[in-house]
Protein backbone atom coordinates (compact mmCIF):
# COMPACT_ATOMS: atom_id res chain seq x y z
CA UNK A 1 0.00 0.00 0.00
CA UNK A 2 1.09 3.42 -1.15
CA UNK A 3 2.12 5.21 1.82
CA UNK A 4 2.45 9.21 1.54
CA UNK A 5 2.38 11.27 4.42
CA UNK A 6 -0.06 13.58 5.93
CA UNK A 7 1.62 16.12 7.73
CA UNK A 8 1.36 19.84 7.26
CA UNK A 9 -0.41 20.61 4.33
CA UNK A 10 -3.03 21.60 2.36
CA UNK A 11 -3.99 17.79 1.97
CA UNK A 12 -3.21 17.69 5.25
CA UNK A 13 -0.47 16.79 4.64
CA UNK A 14 -1.71 14.24 3.56
CA UNK A 15 1.32 13.24 1.48
CA UNK A 16 2.78 12.78 0.87
CA UNK A 17 27.50 26.79 -6.93
CA UNK A 18 27.06 29.31 -4.59
CA UNK A 19 25.83 31.59 -6.35
CA UNK A 20 23.57 31.71 -9.85
CA UNK A 21 23.73 35.44 -10.71
CA UNK A 22 22.57 33.91 -14.27
CA UNK A 23 19.73 32.44 -16.35
CA UNK A 24 20.93 30.26 -18.90
CA UNK A 25 19.98 30.02 -22.56
CA UNK A 26 19.19 33.26 -24.07
CA UNK A 27 15.75 31.74 -25.84
CA UNK A 28 13.56 33.08 -29.14
CA UNK A 29 10.85 32.45 -30.13
CA UNK A 30 9.67 31.90 -33.70
CA UNK A 31 5.89 31.35 -34.42
CA UNK A 32 5.30 28.02 -35.89
CA UNK A 33 1.46 27.52 -36.34
CA UNK A 34 -2.34 28.30 -34.90
CA UNK A 35 -3.57 25.98 -32.35
CA UNK A 36 -6.64 25.96 -30.13
CA UNK A 37 -6.31 25.61 -26.69
CA UNK A 38 -8.41 25.93 -24.05
CA UNK A 39 -10.98 27.71 -26.14
CA UNK A 40 -8.78 30.17 -27.61
CA UNK A 41 -6.62 30.15 -30.34
CA UNK A 42 -3.11 30.32 -29.71
CA UNK A 43 0.07 30.38 -31.18
CA UNK A 44 2.73 27.00 -31.19
CA UNK A 45 5.72 28.29 -30.70
CA UNK A 46 9.12 27.45 -31.66
CA UNK A 47 12.23 27.27 -29.14
CA UNK A 48 15.69 27.90 -30.04
CA UNK A 49 18.49 27.57 -26.99
CA UNK A 50 21.74 29.63 -27.06
CA UNK A 51 24.53 30.16 -25.38
CA UNK A 52 23.96 31.41 -21.99
CA UNK A 53 24.27 34.84 -21.06
CA UNK A 54 26.20 34.18 -18.25
CA UNK A 55 26.48 38.25 -16.93
CA UNK A 56 23.27 39.17 -16.71
CA UNK A 57 21.24 38.74 -13.57
CA UNK A 58 17.85 37.98 -14.20
CA UNK A 59 14.51 38.88 -12.56
CA UNK A 60 11.73 35.75 -11.68
CA UNK A 61 8.35 35.89 -11.00
CA UNK A 62 6.94 34.00 -7.91
CA UNK A 63 3.92 33.42 -7.88
CA UNK A 64 2.04 31.60 -4.10
CA UNK A 65 5.31 33.55 -2.97
CA UNK A 66 3.75 33.67 0.93
CA UNK A 67 3.50 29.90 0.47
CA UNK A 68 5.76 27.04 2.57
CA UNK A 69 7.57 26.42 -0.89
CA UNK A 70 7.03 29.51 -2.77
CA UNK A 71 8.74 32.13 0.31
CA UNK A 72 11.77 29.54 -0.47
CA UNK A 73 11.80 29.60 -3.63
CA UNK A 74 11.79 33.40 -3.12
CA UNK A 75 14.44 33.09 -0.37
CA UNK A 76 16.86 30.91 -2.26
CA UNK A 77 16.39 32.45 -5.84
CA UNK A 78 17.40 36.17 -4.08
CA UNK A 79 20.38 34.08 -2.25
CA UNK A 80 21.30 33.28 -5.64
CA UNK A 81 21.55 36.44 -7.26
CA UNK A 82 18.23 36.63 -8.94
CA UNK A 83 16.02 40.01 -8.50
CA UNK A 84 12.52 38.65 -7.57
CA UNK A 85 8.92 39.78 -8.44
CA UNK A 86 7.02 37.91 -5.41
CA UNK A 87 3.83 37.27 -6.62
CA UNK A 88 1.49 37.65 -3.76
CA UNK A 89 -2.53 37.70 -2.98
CA UNK A 90 -2.53 39.55 0.41
CA UNK A 91 0.18 42.32 0.55
CA UNK A 92 0.08 42.62 4.09
CA UNK A 93 0.77 38.84 4.83
CA UNK A 94 3.56 39.36 2.17
CA UNK A 95 5.64 41.81 4.52
CA UNK A 96 6.03 39.40 7.57
CA UNK A 97 6.57 36.77 5.58
CA UNK A 98 9.31 37.71 3.27
CA UNK A 99 12.66 39.97 3.49
CA UNK A 100 11.26 43.08 2.76
CA UNK A 101 14.25 44.87 3.43
CA UNK A 102 15.97 43.41 0.04
CA UNK A 103 16.59 45.87 -2.81
CA UNK A 104 16.36 43.07 -5.68
CA UNK A 105 12.55 41.65 -4.37
CA UNK A 106 9.71 43.76 -5.37
CA UNK A 107 6.20 42.50 -3.88
CA UNK A 108 3.21 42.73 -6.26
CA UNK A 109 -0.60 41.76 -5.73
CA UNK A 110 -1.53 38.89 -7.95
CA UNK A 111 -4.38 36.57 -7.74
CA UNK A 112 -4.10 33.87 -10.41
CA UNK A 113 -8.25 33.40 -10.54
CA UNK A 114 -8.28 37.14 -11.93
CA UNK A 115 -7.74 37.66 -15.56
CA UNK A 116 -4.89 36.47 -17.32
CA UNK A 117 -4.55 40.15 -18.73
CA UNK A 118 -4.14 41.35 -14.85
CA UNK A 119 -1.64 38.72 -14.15
CA UNK A 120 0.11 39.82 -17.38
CA UNK A 121 0.34 43.62 -15.71
CA UNK A 122 1.50 42.07 -12.16
CA UNK A 123 4.13 40.10 -14.36
CA UNK A 124 5.25 43.06 -16.33
CA UNK A 125 7.51 43.53 -18.93
CA UNK A 126 10.53 42.75 -16.93
CA UNK A 127 10.56 39.59 -15.73
CA UNK A 128 12.37 36.83 -17.56
CA UNK A 129 10.49 33.84 -15.89
CA UNK A 130 7.68 32.35 -14.09
CA UNK A 131 7.68 29.72 -11.20
CA UNK A 132 4.27 28.87 -10.02
CA UNK A 133 4.36 27.85 -6.52
CA UNK A 134 0.41 28.23 -6.03
CA UNK A 135 -1.54 25.74 -4.76
CA UNK A 136 -5.75 26.01 -3.43
CA UNK A 137 -5.99 27.20 0.42
CA UNK A 138 -8.46 24.11 1.74
CA UNK A 139 -11.92 25.55 2.98
CA UNK A 140 -15.78 24.82 2.13
CA UNK A 141 -15.10 26.16 -1.16
CA UNK A 142 -14.91 22.85 -3.69
CA UNK A 143 -14.42 24.81 -6.71
CA UNK A 144 -11.22 26.29 -5.33
CA UNK A 145 -8.77 23.22 -6.47
CA UNK A 146 -9.87 23.95 -10.10
CA UNK A 147 -10.35 27.25 -10.11
CA UNK A 148 -6.93 28.15 -8.84
CA UNK A 149 -4.67 24.65 -9.55
CA UNK A 150 -6.44 24.93 -12.91
CA UNK A 151 -7.53 27.90 -14.36
CA UNK A 152 -5.33 30.21 -12.34
CA UNK A 153 -1.95 28.25 -14.12
CA UNK A 154 -3.48 28.46 -17.05
CA UNK A 155 -4.13 32.39 -16.72
CA UNK A 156 -0.72 32.57 -15.25
CA UNK A 157 0.32 30.59 -18.55
CA UNK A 158 -1.64 33.05 -21.03
CA UNK A 159 0.07 35.93 -18.94
CA UNK A 160 3.19 34.41 -19.79
CA UNK A 161 2.18 34.34 -23.59
CA UNK A 162 0.64 37.78 -24.20
CA UNK A 163 4.10 39.58 -22.50
CA UNK A 164 6.78 37.10 -24.08
CA UNK A 165 8.23 35.71 -20.74
CA UNK A 166 8.71 31.97 -22.18
CA UNK A 167 9.99 30.11 -18.95
CA UNK A 168 7.32 28.63 -16.99
CA UNK A 169 8.33 26.41 -13.59
CA UNK A 170 5.26 24.87 -12.17
CA UNK A 171 5.44 22.94 -8.78
CA UNK A 172 2.50 20.29 -9.32
CA UNK A 173 2.39 16.93 -7.92
CA UNK A 174 2.48 13.09 -8.11
CA UNK A 175 0.22 11.11 -8.78
CA UNK A 176 -1.50 13.89 -11.28
CA UNK A 177 -1.89 11.25 -13.68
CA UNK A 178 -2.38 8.32 -11.01
CA UNK A 179 -5.32 7.27 -12.72
CA UNK A 180 -3.29 6.26 -15.84
CA UNK A 181 -0.57 5.01 -14.07
CA UNK A 182 -2.60 2.45 -11.82
CA UNK A 183 -2.92 4.25 -8.72
CA UNK A 184 -6.60 4.81 -8.95
CA UNK A 185 -7.20 3.59 -5.48
CA UNK A 186 -4.20 4.88 -4.00
CA UNK A 187 -5.57 6.87 -1.02
CA UNK A 188 -4.15 9.55 -1.53
CA UNK A 189 -5.28 9.90 -5.18
CA UNK A 190 -8.71 9.22 -3.69
CA UNK A 191 -8.38 11.49 -0.91
CA UNK A 192 -6.91 14.36 -3.14
CA UNK A 193 -9.73 14.09 -5.85
CA UNK A 194 -12.65 13.43 -3.13
CA UNK A 195 -12.23 17.24 -2.26
CA UNK A 196 -12.44 19.02 -5.55
CA UNK A 197 -10.52 16.70 -7.82
CA UNK A 198 -7.04 18.82 -7.02
CA UNK A 199 -5.40 16.16 -9.18
CA UNK A 200 -7.14 16.11 -12.00
CA UNK A 201 -7.34 20.32 -12.22
CA UNK A 202 -3.79 20.05 -12.04
CA UNK A 203 -3.20 17.45 -14.31
CA UNK A 204 -5.51 19.79 -16.39
CA UNK A 205 -3.11 22.77 -15.89
CA UNK A 206 -0.05 20.79 -16.93
CA UNK A 207 -1.75 19.57 -20.63
CA UNK A 208 -2.48 23.14 -21.09
CA UNK A 209 1.50 23.99 -20.21
CA UNK A 210 2.44 21.31 -22.63
CA UNK A 211 0.49 22.12 -25.07
CA UNK A 212 1.26 25.87 -25.32
CA UNK A 213 4.62 26.02 -26.64
CA UNK A 214 6.05 27.85 -23.06
CA UNK A 215 9.73 26.12 -22.19
CA UNK A 216 8.43 24.35 -19.21
CA UNK A 217 9.50 22.61 -16.61
CA UNK A 218 6.66 20.96 -14.23
CA UNK A 219 8.06 19.29 -10.72
CA UNK A 220 5.73 16.87 -9.25
CA UNK A 221 7.14 16.50 -6.14
CA UNK A 222 6.15 13.71 -3.29
CA UNK A 223 4.36 14.81 0.30
CA UNK A 224 5.92 17.81 0.98
CA UNK A 225 7.89 18.30 4.55
CA UNK A 226 8.84 21.69 6.19
CA UNK A 227 11.70 19.98 7.92
CA UNK A 228 15.17 20.44 6.44
CA UNK A 229 16.31 17.70 3.74
CA UNK A 230 17.14 14.02 5.25
CA UNK A 231 18.04 12.67 2.33
CA UNK A 232 19.64 13.28 -1.29
CA UNK A 233 16.89 14.09 -4.68
CA UNK A 234 15.35 11.37 -6.23
CA UNK A 235 14.13 12.82 -9.80
CA UNK A 236 12.61 10.83 -12.04
CA UNK A 237 10.38 10.51 -15.26
CA UNK A 238 7.18 11.36 -15.42
CA UNK A 239 3.86 8.82 -13.94
CA UNK A 240 6.86 6.96 -11.86
CA UNK A 241 6.56 7.48 -8.52
CA UNK A 242 3.59 7.00 -5.97
CA UNK A 243 4.98 7.65 -2.73
CA UNK A 244 6.99 9.35 -0.72
CA UNK A 245 8.25 12.87 0.99
CA UNK A 246 10.36 15.49 0.24
CA UNK A 247 11.50 18.39 2.14
CA UNK A 248 10.08 21.83 0.41
CA UNK A 249 13.52 23.45 0.93
CA UNK A 250 14.50 20.77 -2.13
CA UNK A 251 11.90 21.52 -3.61
CA UNK A 252 12.42 25.30 -4.48
CA UNK A 253 15.80 24.27 -4.70
CA UNK A 254 14.81 21.85 -7.87
CA UNK A 255 12.72 24.45 -9.44
CA UNK A 256 15.79 27.18 -8.99
CA UNK A 257 18.23 25.15 -10.73
CA UNK A 258 15.66 24.25 -12.97
CA UNK A 259 16.56 27.95 -14.18
CA UNK A 260 20.39 27.44 -14.34
CA UNK A 261 20.39 24.09 -16.47
CA UNK A 262 18.91 23.63 -20.27
CA UNK A 263 18.84 19.71 -19.67
CA UNK A 264 15.61 20.48 -17.50
CA UNK A 265 14.04 22.35 -20.51
CA UNK A 266 10.54 20.66 -21.74
CA UNK A 267 10.23 18.26 -18.88
CA UNK A 268 8.54 16.56 -16.16
CA UNK A 269 9.99 15.21 -13.59
CA UNK A 270 8.91 13.65 -10.71
CA UNK A 271 11.13 13.94 -7.15
CA UNK A 272 11.41 12.64 -3.50
CA UNK A 273 14.22 12.21 -1.33
CA UNK A 274 15.59 9.23 0.52
CA UNK A 275 18.75 8.55 2.41
CA UNK A 276 19.78 5.95 0.52
CA UNK A 277 20.10 7.79 -2.65
CA UNK A 278 23.41 8.92 -4.18
CA UNK A 279 24.05 12.56 -4.72
CA UNK A 280 24.09 13.80 -7.95
CA UNK A 281 24.48 17.00 -9.55
CA UNK A 282 21.52 18.63 -11.25
CA UNK A 283 22.64 18.90 -14.76
CA UNK A 284 23.06 14.63 -14.35
CA UNK A 285 19.23 14.51 -12.61
CA UNK A 286 17.72 16.63 -15.26
CA UNK A 287 19.83 14.72 -18.48
CA UNK A 288 18.67 11.45 -17.38
CA UNK A 289 15.35 11.98 -17.88
CA UNK A 290 14.26 11.40 -21.31
CA UNK A 291 10.83 12.93 -22.32
CA UNK A 292 9.10 11.80 -24.67
N1 LIG B 1 1.20 19.52 0.60
C1 LIG B 1 1.77 18.51 -0.01
O1 LIG B 1 2.17 17.51 0.60
C2 LIG B 1 1.98 18.61 -1.48
C3 LIG B 1 2.56 17.53 -2.15
C4 LIG B 1 2.84 17.65 -3.52
C5 LIG B 1 2.51 18.82 -4.18
N2 LIG B 1 1.94 19.85 -3.50
C6 LIG B 1 1.70 21.08 -4.25
O2 LIG B 1 2.85 21.90 -4.13
C7 LIG B 1 2.49 23.28 -4.25
C8 LIG B 1 3.05 24.05 -3.06
O3 LIG B 1 2.52 23.49 -1.89
P1 LIG B 1 2.65 24.23 -0.46
O4 LIG B 1 2.07 23.30 0.54
O5 LIG B 1 4.00 24.76 -0.28
O6 LIG B 1 1.66 25.45 -0.72
P2 LIG B 1 0.93 26.39 0.37
O7 LIG B 1 1.78 26.59 1.55
O8 LIG B 1 -0.45 25.85 0.58
O9 LIG B 1 0.86 27.75 -0.43
C9 LIG B 1 -0.02 27.92 -1.49
C10 LIG B 1 0.20 29.30 -2.04
O10 LIG B 1 -0.74 29.51 -3.08
C11 LIG B 1 -1.31 30.78 -2.86
N3 LIG B 1 -2.63 30.91 -3.47
C12 LIG B 1 -3.76 30.25 -3.17
N4 LIG B 1 -4.77 30.70 -3.94
C13 LIG B 1 -4.24 31.67 -4.72
C14 LIG B 1 -4.77 32.54 -5.69
N5 LIG B 1 -6.06 32.50 -6.04
N6 LIG B 1 -3.94 33.42 -6.31
C15 LIG B 1 -2.62 33.47 -5.96
N7 LIG B 1 -2.06 32.70 -5.03
C16 LIG B 1 -2.87 31.81 -4.42
C17 LIG B 1 -1.38 30.95 -1.36
O11 LIG B 1 -1.56 32.31 -1.05
P3 LIG B 1 -1.80 32.78 0.47
O12 LIG B 1 -0.46 32.68 1.14
O13 LIG B 1 -2.29 34.17 0.32
O14 LIG B 1 -2.81 31.84 1.05
C18 LIG B 1 -0.04 30.41 -1.00
O15 LIG B 1 0.95 31.40 -1.16
C19 LIG B 1 0.97 23.30 -4.32
O16 LIG B 1 0.57 23.34 -5.67
C20 LIG B 1 0.58 21.96 -3.72
O17 LIG B 1 -0.66 21.51 -4.19
C21 LIG B 1 1.68 19.77 -2.16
Amino acid sequence: MATLFLRNSPFPQLYFPKSFPSFPSTIRIRPLTSAKIGGSVTTEQFYERKEADVDVKKKIFVAGATGNTGKRVVEQLLSKGFSVKAGVRDLEKAKTSLSTDKSSLQIVQADVTESSTKLAEAIGDDSDAVICATGFRPGWDLTAPWRVDNFGTVNLVEACRKLGVNRFILISSILVNGAAMGQLFNPAYIFLNVFGLTLVAKLQAEQHIRKSGINYTIIRPGGLRNDPPTGNVVLEPEDTLYEGTISRDQVAEVAVECLVHPESYFKVVEIVSRVDAPKRSYKDLFGSIKQS
